[in-house]
């Protein structure tokens, strides 16, 4: 009867396929305005002149909000990282391309279009600093804010010029991931609705409603309480909508100016630039290496691009610290300032590029010893954390190669490049390791035994289109003894319980675990309730001897019912609040899932042109809450993977500072044809030390290292070592 694992269809399924789920912008709001932002075409400089009398005497047309007119915010923009600093028509200066300058308020969506579009801006333009190649002189070291966790920049572990020098190998290569934009079905959509001067009502496209509702305290200096916060259903976000960006407060900045509730999406062209991306990076990566492959150093520096009012860092290089055996390990992190938007977290954020960095760079030096790539990522094999000296909680990477290897027919790849054709095409294997952090924030949930014997269960987390009301509701079904039918969750809710970011794969293991922990007192307290009643037929049992099954209390051959329990006692739900949170012990290890990537390539000699063909991919991620929605989360992960590797590029014009590439047609993801045969699997752990779901986290980890794999099956493909992203055409022939 036990539902975790189960590979249930999403809950939320129908209602979405059907319409019926309401998203951030779809919520009815009677008398609601609309609003749409006009944008900087120029990434530097300062606002002029903005004529605004054209678009004023449109028909329709509540207002036309500039910095001249807009009303002054009391409060802070920005609050503690990873809240991001904002631009809400306060003042004149322009810090980046797609920056909002103004918002046209009217009565429909095509009115305030049309409104927008006869806003005359002038701007005394600079010109601006696009590339981190450009800025390198002026890169500095920042704090990483990763997983709810502050890092160092640096790292050191032995003496990494030492062991290059006494390597028989050595590779030592730049790579570059370029600027990369989060583009999910859904953009960004908020509305907002004053209940009082002082009390408004957000729904919102989040991946956090707290801290949404904190921005919008913060900036208009009101209490958090009077700030309700709504988001029930996401269309994708990737980590683009874990930090409110200047709409959301623009949002409610202009429903308050025009007394009326407003609702503002923005167009695919504004998601470009102004709500975050995955910033360039120039990385480099120093490998040496014994005759037998063994690591004698390994030195990853990671230089990033950032914006010049805030900081956003890429952790490229946190990986290199936990992935591999080698006595000497160095990292750097480096920021550099460019006329960009602020960067932000993009699905692995970190993990992700510096994966395509170190996992090449592993490929090169497999090549260079005339080794086997898995045979050198064996050779160093981990079986502790090489830097901090720490156990892992649990890590199967190991079953992870010799599975995927297994699957995949890694003993059929030539170790010479260029030896093997299919039809004409060159074809290439590679593979590469993957590992992210199982990370876990603090996290809580209420749950409430209802008089019909149901349940009914809350957190204020959000489903990113994951499962995550899926499988809440299967783990609370088995904590409560219920079946999964029998239990209702609820999320995306600021008066709801608070949970952390819906980010950094953490959602299942952190409210995973307040919902375990939670369901499990509820239980507690129905079966203490049973023993103590003497109306019960479980009076007098010990709670101990008491087994719960399909809302059945049973000891001794007697048995109650969760029904029968509440309504003894009053009719009244009955309600227990808890939380879950990392403690001492979780300390004493070092919290990664890991997984091993294989991928084939068919690459067109003529024209340059790469498909994968196929991909596998073993991950080792804990427990697995449900098969069918944590799969999913892999090959969709494995998917962008292609994308990373062959495809996404924010194309920046170098003079002007803006993204040329900002609708779909000319930023790249992959379709559905550019996808053959993605197959991921599992090694399911136990692992009792990363948090009480026993959960690693599936949503990151399907991404880190695909690209590597791909690059690599690429070389093995072509003979051509490909160190910039994306692998197009151009660059192989
Ligand atoms: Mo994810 S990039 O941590 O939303």
């Amino acid at each position: 009867m036990k539902s975790v694992g189960k590979p249930l269809v999403r809950i939320d399924g129908r209602a979405k396929v059907t319409g019926e789920a309401r998203y951030s912008y779809e919520v009815q709001v009677p008398g609601a305005a609309y609003a749409v932002l006009v944008t900087s075409g120029v990434a530097r400089g300062r606002l002029v002149e903005i004529d605004t009398s054209a678009a004023e005497r449109e028909p329709g047309v509540l207002a036309i909000i500039t910095p001249r007119n807009a009303i002054r915010l009391p409060g802070k923009l920005h609050g503690e990282p990873p809240d991001r600093v904002v631009q809400a028509l306060q003042d004149d200066r322009i810090l980046f391309s797609n920056q909002p300058v103004a918002v046209a308020v009217a009565d429909t969506l095509e009115r305030a279009t049309h409104a927008a579009l006869l806003v005359r801006v002038r701007a005394e333009a600079e010109p601006p600093s696009i590339r981190v190649q450009d800025a390198l002189d002026r890169a500095f070291p920042h704090d990483i804010v990763a997983g709810g966790r502050k890092q160092e920049p640096d790292s050191a572990h032995g003496d990494a010029a030492r062991g290059m020098r006494e390597a028989d190998a050595r590779i030592e290569q730049a790579y570059e991931v370029p600027p990369e934009t989060h583009s999910p079905m859904e953009p960004h959509a908020t509305i907002a609705l004053w209940n009082a001067p002082d009390r408004v009502t957000l729904y919102d496209s989040s991946q956090w409603v707290f801290a949404v509702r904190n921005k919008i305290a913060n900036a208009f200096a009101i209490p958090k309480e009077n700030v309700h916060v709504m988001t029930k259903f996401v269309g994708g976000a990737f980590g683009c909508k874990g930090s409110p960006w200047s709409h959301v407060i623009i949002a409610a900045l202009a429903a308050k100016q025009v007394g009326r509730p407003v609702k503002l999406v923005l167009t695919r062209q504004q998601m470009f630039g102004m709500v975050g991306g995955r910033p360039q990076t120039v990385q480099a990566v120093a490998l040496g290496a014994k005759k037998d492959g063994q690591l004698a150093a390994l030195r990853h520096e990671s230089t990033s691009a950032t914006s010049r009012f805030d900081v956003f860092v890429e952790a490229a290089a946190l990986q290199a610290r936990h992935i591999y055996a080698c006595p000497n390990i160095e990292t750097k992190h480096r920021v550099v300032r460019l006329d960009i938007g602020t960067p932000t977290f993009m699905r692995a954020p970190g993990e992700s590029s510096g994966s395509f960095a170190l996992e090449s760079a592993m490929d090169e030096l497999a090549h260079a010893l005339a080794l086997d790539p898995l045979a050198l990522r064996l050779k160093n094999y981990a079986e502790i954390d090489p830097s901090e000296g720490k156990p892992f909680s649990s890590k199967s990477l190991r079953q992870c190669y010799t599975e995927g290897a297994r699957r995949f027919g890694w003993d059929k790849r030539p170790a010479k490049p260029r030896s093997q054709t299919r039809e004409g095409l060159l074809l290439g294997m590679g593979m590469a390791t993957a590992s992210y952090p199982a990370n876990f924030s603090p996290a809580s949930a209420v749950a409430r035994m209802l008089p019909d014997g149901s349940a009914q269960v809350e957190s204020g987390t959000i489903d990113l289109g994951t499962g995550t009301y899926t499988v809440m509701a299967q783990v609370a079904a088995d904590a409560l003894g219920l079946p999964y039918e029998k239990v209702r969750f609820d999320l995306g809710d600021s008066e709801m319980p608070e949970a952390p970011i819906s980010a950094g794969s953490m959602t299942a293991a952190s409210v995973g675990s307040a919902v375990l922990l939670t369901c499990g007192a509820l239980r507690e307290k129905l079966v203490q309730l049973a023993v103590a009643d003497p109306a019960s037929p479980l009076h007098g049992a010990r709670t101990e001897e008491v087994r719960v099954e399909e809302g059945r209390l049973a000891a001794q051959g007697r048995s109650d019912t969760y029904a029968d329990v509440v309504r003894r006692a009053g009719e009244k739900p009955i309600e227990v609040r808890s939380k879950a949170a990392p403690g001492e012990e979780r300390k004493k290890y070092t919290n990664l899932a890991f997984g091993a990537q294989f991928a084939e390539v068919l690459v067109d000699p003529d024209l340059g042109s790469v498909r994968v063909s196929r991909m596998v991919g073993v991950f080792a991620p804990g427990r697995v809450l449900n098969a069918r929605t944590a799969r999913s989360q892999l090959m969709g992960g494995m998917v962008w993977g292609i994308g990373m590797a062959l495809l996404e590029h924010s194309v920046y014009d170098e003079k002007l500072g803006r993204i040329m590439s900002r609708d779909l047609a000319d930023y790249h993801v992959p379709g559905n044809a550019d996808v053959g045969v993605v197959e991921p699997y599992f090694i399911e752990e136990q692992d009792e030390h990363v948090n009480p779901a026993g959960v690693k986290g599936v949503g990151e980890l399907g991404l880190c290292g695909a690209a590597a794999a791909i690059a690599n099956a690429v070389f093995n493909a072509t003979g051509r070592r490909i160190r910039t992203l994306p692998i197009t055409p151009d660059k192989l022939l």
